[in-house]
């Protein structure tokens, strides 16, 4: 668990509330609930808080990660002395691509360096360019808005739904323009967004779905692979993801000449043959060494006995946290039939923990020894984007009026509560056993019991 707390923390919870929605309350059998002594006298909150004085929750660490062993040992010293550690001279990319492609029922797998590059090359090889809007959620890494404004297209923000954290899809149809090429939802979390509403509004208008699944390793719509149901997917191995190589990512797809395209961009314009040496467009190089395929093939061993942990331990985290008041977990779509949970997300009302503070709970959590954090920030009104749009190159091919419009456009209310109420918790706590949950539950109620104490200390 050390790995990218100050780098990024992904935590993913969706709020049940809006009719489609799929409660996570209601998910889970009540017959979980737990009845030992102890859990009953920390509901009573007889238990003394860490941050009064008490004895922490836990002082044992949650499961590290990377999990490895000597599969992945073999797996980097076999490409090592093999000597062939690029891509084209050995064969792990290419046997790591046919192993993805079939996990994820997709045609076509092309490997990419990380996730932000899996995305620059299908949006690259979509033709994404300037003068075009690039529909995007605002709650999501900023790798998602980045490749936006690399490309000089014009990111589109679609506020929000709070129940699920993810994009509101029945707000997207009215933010697609004659300009809109690419609509690009985050599967966040490691749940899912609504497909069905999106890919309804993306094919009534013809443009292309980009699925940003960076998140999402083995998440499911209607029992399809998440990034197969677009036009493409993308993912990211990226240290913190449930799939790790340090980086690297993938684009899925099922469309021949995309892939075709896109293998191009991302081999600085070469195609398959690879020998020659005539350029048909621009291009990076973007691609995965050998040791990161061999590294990711054994990470993959364990993929779906990792995923089936979080999932149920998840289940019943959802099924106790629900039970207290002030905490909101993640609401999930009904089509969702698998969430990959890189993520336990929920939402906290300080009104119902005699006002304290968000920052002030996740203090008090981390006092107990459970690491949590407060997810991100608007992007609409980071410096990143709104540097960006005031700068030489967005100002020439735009100009001050309409680009004063974007941001107009770009106000995202609900993703501003989103922003200020959510927590997180991170994919490595769900791997462990269902004590892990236990204790989890019990800090939040401890936590609850005395937050009027807590609050007047903080
Ligand atoms: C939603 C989302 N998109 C894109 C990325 C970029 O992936 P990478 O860090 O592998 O470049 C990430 C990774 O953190 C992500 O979470």
């Amino acid at each position: 668990m050390t790995i990218n707390r100050s780098r990024r923390r992904f935590i993913g919870r969706v709020a049940a509330g809006g009719a489609s929605l799929l409660s996570t309350r209601t998910a889970v059998s009540a017959a979980q609930a737990p009845a030992s002594p102890q859990r009953a006298a920390v509901a009573a909150g007889s238990r003394k808080p860490a941050m009064l004085g008490g004895a922490p929750v836990r002082t044992t660490a949650f499961p590290s990660w990377p999990v490895q062993d000597s599969r992945e040992e073999q797996a980097l010293t076999s490409v090592l002395r093999s000597g062939k550690w690029g891509r084209g001279v050995g064969d792990q990319v290419t046997a790591f691509e046919r192993q993805y492609a079939t996990a994820t029922g997709a045609a076509n797998c092309l490997a990419t360096a990380n996730g932000t590059s899996a995305l620059l090359t299908t949006l690259s090889a979509l033709g994404v360019g300037p003068g075009d809007e690039v529909i995007v959620p605002p709650y999501t890494f900023v790798a998602t808005v980045n490749v936006v404004l690399m490309l000089h297209a014009l990111p589109v923000f679609v506020d929000s739904d709070l129940e699920t954290f993810q994009i509101d899809a029945r707000k997207v149809a009215a933010a697609i323009t004659d300009r809109t090429r690419v609509i690009m939802p985050v599967h966040l979390g490691g749940s899912v967004a609504d497909m069905d509403t999106i890919m309804a509004a993306a094919v009534a208008r013809d443009i292309p779905v980009v699925e940003d699944a960076c998140q999402s390793h083995l998440a499911q719509w209607k029992g399809r692979h998440v990034g197969s149901i677009g036009k493409a997917g993308c993912f990211s191995f990226q240290a913190s993801k449930n799939l790790n190589s340090g980086e690297g990512g993938a684009v899925i797809t099922s469309d021949r000449a995309l892939a075709n395209r896109a293998y191009a961009f991302h081999n600085n314009s070469r195609g398959h043959a690879g020998g020659d040496f005539a350029y048909g467009a621009a291009g990076l190089n973007l691609r995965l060494t050998e040791f990161q395929a061999a590294l990711l093939m054994a990470q993959m061993t364990r993929l779906e006995a990792q995923a089936r942990q979080r999932e149920s331990n998840a289940a019943y985290l959802t099924s106790q946290l629900s039970q207290i008041p002030g905490i909101t977990p993640a609401a999930m779509y009904p089509g969702t039939t698998r969430n990959a949970y890189h993520l336990y997300m929920f939402r906290y009302d300080p009104k119902a923990f005699a006002d304290l503070s968000r920052a002030a709970f996740v203090k008090a959590l981390g006092a107990e020894g459970i690491t949590s954090g407060t997810g991100y920030s608007p992007l609409d009104k980071e410096p990143f984007l709104t540097n960006t749009l005031k700068g030489r190159g967005y100002q020439r091919i735009y100009g001050a009026a309409e680009l004063q419009r974007l941001t107009e456009r770009n106000r995202c209310p609900q993703n501003d509560r989103l922003c200020a109420e959510a927590v997180w918790l991170y994919q490595t706590m769900l791997i462990g056993p269902r004590q892990d949950m236990d204790d989890i539950v019990d800090a939040v109620r401890t936590i609850h019991a005395h937050a009027g104490e807590i609050a007047r200390q903080s």
